[in-house]
């Protein structure tokens, strides 16, 4: 437990940090990396170029330290960044290596108003923070070891098929290449994927959303070509993945893991709603409900580009066609005249409140949205206008941790 006096300290200095928060965390990597080249093994280099990972880790650090005192608060958060930190491979020995330039950004970035009595008690402070997520991943790691099929570390897997499902999404069908099984995982849940690209000198990790059920023999993953656009370099491991690996050859992946997960229990109908890649863990739900689940209710919606941009439009309609308790929407913002030609084509533009009134049966259902930051905005306002319950609402979006608050 932490003095009073210390819990004060660090409250009554949360403020200034949050200040400087974005400059102390880019200090702090700059120190941290050149000391520890070998963690930019681990860290997403495209993330720390934009800025996005310092905004993370900083928000983190600093709404753990505003419930310091209780700690418990902020297990759910803990627990989701617990998960990508399992499936990255971060380990206890790296905690002090973070506190250590942590604090001495900190310092260095403050200067004189950084006392030492200050600095002593953010270091205690973190001493807590980074126990509290080093307890949550030491459970993790146990748990996916001892499951069947399950493993430590990177395994590697044989890709069998590659299959073109849109113009920028193709799959990637995964067994592992040691003969054994893949462990089981729960929709919604992704695996990491860690690739060493030939003329780079560090491995680069990404995580990819599971797209289909479980209990198959192998992991399908769907992944978009990120091309780059002005200032947003091409995504590099999404490039090489698709131009550089072929039918045959092997990739490392780390056991599945997330808090996105479908809750099997229950009656409610469930509403699934997309928007681009953001459907890939939408149709490992979808998959498995009506595989698991044929009394229950499915509304899957989805918004694209287009209909080139469309994946998975072929799989969806026959799952409903079959399913008389699924029923699938789209949505493309840039149609073209052939999609508005086709069959299947429902509406031109976004995601609206109308819409979803029109074609989801109530809003007394569990919602499962996922998709790109701007996307998972307006759906949520939508969702919550409506009145769905904060209960009922599940969300993941891509990239780190953000706030969900319109900016
Ligand atoms: C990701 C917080 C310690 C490595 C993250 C994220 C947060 C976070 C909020 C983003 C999660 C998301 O994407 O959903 C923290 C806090 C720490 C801590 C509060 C200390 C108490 C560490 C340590 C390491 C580490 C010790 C290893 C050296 C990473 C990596 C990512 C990550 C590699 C993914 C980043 C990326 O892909 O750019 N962390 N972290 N973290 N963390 Fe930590």
């Amino acid at each position: 437990m932490l003095k009073p006096e210390t819990i004060r300290i660090i409250q009554s200095t949360v403020p200034v940090l949050e200040v400087y928060g974005n400059a102390i965390t880019k200090r702090f990597y700059e120190r941290m990396f050149a000391e520890h080249p070998e963690l930019l093994n681990i860290f997403n280099h495209a993330n720390q170029k934009q800025g996005r990972q310092q905004q993370a880790l900083a928000n983190a650090v600093y709404a753990a330290a505003k419930h310091i005192d209780r700690l418990e608060a902020i297990l759910p958060a803990v627990k989701q960044i617990a998960h990508k930190h399992r499936s990255l491979g971060v380990k206890p020995e790296h905690y002090p290596i973070v506190g250590r330039h942590l604090l001495a950004a900190i310092k260095e970035v403050l200067g004189e108003a950084a006392t030492d009595e200050i600095i002593a008690a953010w270091g205690e402070a973190y001493g807590m923070i980074a126990e509290a997520f080093i307890g949550v991943e030491q459970k993790m790691y146990e748990e996916s070891v001892h499951q069947p099929g399950g493993w430590e570390g990177f395994r590697s897997f044989r890709v069998v098929k590659k299959v073109k499902e849109s113009q920028p999404i193709t799959s990637f069908y995964l067994v592992p290449a040691d003969g054994g099984g893949p462990a089981s995982f729960l929709p919604g849940q992704y695996i990491s994927v860690r690739v060493q690209i030939p003329g780079s000198p560090y491995t680069h990790i990404r995580q990819y959303s599971l797209s289909d059920s479980p209990g198959k023999p192998y992991y399908r993953i769907s992944v978009k070509k990120e091309e780059g656009e002005g200032n947003r370099p091409d995504g590099q491991v999404s490039v090489y993945l698709h131009d550089q690996i072929q039918e045959g050859d092997t990739l490392d992946l780390s056991a599945p893991a997330g808090e996105f997960v479908l809750e099997k229990e229950g009656e409610k109908p469930v509403v699934l709603i997309s928007g681009g890649v953001g459907l890939t863990p939408m149709m490992s739900m979808l998959n498995s409900l009506v595989e698991s689940n044929p009394g229950r209710k499915v509304t899957f919606l989805h918004a694209a580009r287009s209909g080139e941009h469309h994946a998975f439009r072929q799989a969806v309609l026959e799952t409903a066609a079959a399913h008389p308790q699924v029923s699938a929407y789209w949505c493309y913002s840039e149609p073209t005249d052939e999609d508005r030609d086709s069959r299947s084509f429902h509406k031109d533009g976004y995601v609206e409140l109308d819409w979803l009134k029109a074609v989801v049966p109530a809003k007394e259902a569990s919602f499962y949205v996922c998709g790109p930051v701007p996307f998972l905005q307006n759906v949520y306002a939508q969702l919550k206008e409506w009145g769905v319950a904060d209960q009922d609402l599940h969300y993941e979006f891509f990239g780190p941790a953000a706030s969900l608050e319109a900016p």
